[in-house]
């Protein structure tokens, strides 16, 4: 019998009352690269990178290194009047490499928190302007994170619905979902007609609306559903001939994930703002990363006595010890050269996934740079989707923890985020390991 010793004190996340006393967590003692330990010593491979943050796996030393070195100086110093000299190195260093025309970064220390700031600056930015700008518009399946102001554009049922009423103001185009369009394209005949829904808003309403938020290329939380870039381009041209704003959503796949620096990148745009986060310290520490272009900034330039002042900021803003994990990562990236070295690993990647194709349960197969989805179905030629209470996928990961591999579904999707310093066999390993535990939840789904 499991000890209920600090169990009773816990409330877990995105996890029912239920599951938490059917499937007590995972204790985990340690990780080592792709590995975690549970307190037994039972080694699993990370499949999910920790909720997508370790970029460089678990326990980097020269990451680890740069920490304990910043414990030695500071570990923590208030930013408004005051600034470590680590932040200021973390400031340049990212400068350098974020996208021409970005230029301000604001810190904070979550996904969430750096959407909410990017939805106050725009708030803020059209307030300075005089113009009455105080809607959203975001896409169908999105998410944005927690946060009340965050969650407020995001669009996935399960998480937002209970709190809809609050977010009645703001505004949803269709969903990017290539497998499932809502407007009947495939991959052939597609030409972005899904954010048709875009145009007619950014049409009817653009004046009124402060900035369009998105996720570049990858919509994660609602099951990691890759787009194409003519979709991305289509919104950011949308926006700009409508004059609205955009902020790319960033803080999942941005640093690498998708095989260029950032998402955007494969649209070949800068969007007027930027939030980065999970991969910004591999994992390390809480940071995150709001970062707009100057022509948004200059806006803000005044003195004390006026109302363009930012009047926002969070405890944590700009820690020491989280930016000193931030320029080890950014070094590391440098130093392997991401996105560029990633090439061989995710063509062999896409290349296993493709093999999924096989099992008549894998309804679609998505992948992109270090990602990779698997979208489970019940029948493949309906497209049906398995009752919510067959629990599909629940069950293809608790099989996984058998053959020591840590997955966590999204809905009816399994998913991969690989770190960057995986190797072949490792993926190889990871897949079957996944390969073996649909089997296993099939064969039993036949027997019972
Ligand atoms: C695209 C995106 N934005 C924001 C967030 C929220 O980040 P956090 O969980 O750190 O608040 C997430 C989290 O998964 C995300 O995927």
């Amino acid at each position: 019998m499991r000890s209920m010793e600090g169990y009773d004190n816990l409330w877990m996340p995105f996890t029912s009352y239920q599951d938490f006393i059917d499937y007590p967590p995972l204790v985990i003692k340690n990780g080592e690269g792709i590995y975690l330990y549970d307190k037994d010593g039972n080694k699993y491979i990370d499949g999910i990178g920790s909720w997508w943050v370790s970029i460089f796996g678990h326990n980097n030393k020269y990451i680890k290194d740069a920490i304990k070195k910043q414990l030695d100086d500071l570990e923590h110093v208030h930013m408004a009047g005051c600034i470590s000299t680590t932040t200021l190195e973390l400031s340049r260093k990212l400068g350098a490499i974020l996208p021409t025309g970005l230029d301000r970064i604001f810190y904070s220390d979550n996904g969430s928190t750096s959407v909410e700031v990017a939805m106050k600056i725009a708030l803020q930015y059209h307030y300075i302007r005089s113009e009455n700008r105080t809607k959203f518009v975001s896409l169908d399946g999105g998410y944005h994170g927690d946060t009340l102001g965050a969650a407020s554009v995001g669009a996935i049922p399960v998480y937002h619905s209970v709190f809809q009423e609050t977010f009645k103001k703001h505004l949803y185009t269709d969903a990017p979902y290539c497998y499932r369009c809502p407007v009947g394209k495939d991959a052939s005949t597609c030409n972005a007609e899904c954010m048709d829904s875009l145009e007619t808003i950014l049409k009817e309403q653009g004046d009124e609306i402060a900035a369009c938020l998105f996720e570049p290329m990858v919509q994660g939380a609602v099951g990691m559903r890759v787009y194409p870039s003519k979709v991305l381009k289509r919104i950011f041209s949308l926006c700009r001939r409508y004059d609205v704003l955009t902020i790319a959503d960033e803080v999942a796949m941005g640093l690498g994930r998708t095989g260029k620096l950032f998402a955007c990148d494969h649209a070949e745009h800068v969007p007027d703002m930027m939030c980065l986060s999970k991969g910004l310290t591999a994992g390390f520490l809480p940071l995150s990363a709001t970062i707009v272009k100057e022509s948004i900034y200059k806006e803000f330039c005044s003195d004390y006595r006026s109302e363009r002042t930012f009047q926002h900021g969070h405890t944590f803003t700009g820690n020491p010890v989280a930016s000193a994990a931030s320029v080890a990562t950014l070094d590391l990236i440098a130093q392997y050269d991401i996105p560029r070295s990633l090439e061989k690993i995710t063509g062999y990647f896409h290349k296993e996934m493709m093999k999924f194709s096989d099992l008549e349960c894998v309804g679609d197969i998505r992948v992109l740079g270090t990602v990779g989805a698997l979208e489970i179905v019940k029948d493949r030629k309906t497209k049906e989707k398995h009752a919510p209470e067959e629990r599909f996928t629940f069950k293809v990961a608790r099989k996984a923890l058998n053959h020591g591999l840590i997955i966590r579904p999204l809905g009816n999707v399994l998913y991969f985020m690989l770190p960057y310093n995986i190797t072949e066999e490792q993926i190889f390993t990871m897949l079957s390991g996944t390969r073996k535990s649909i089997k296993e939840v099939l064969d039993d789904s036949c027997n019972s």
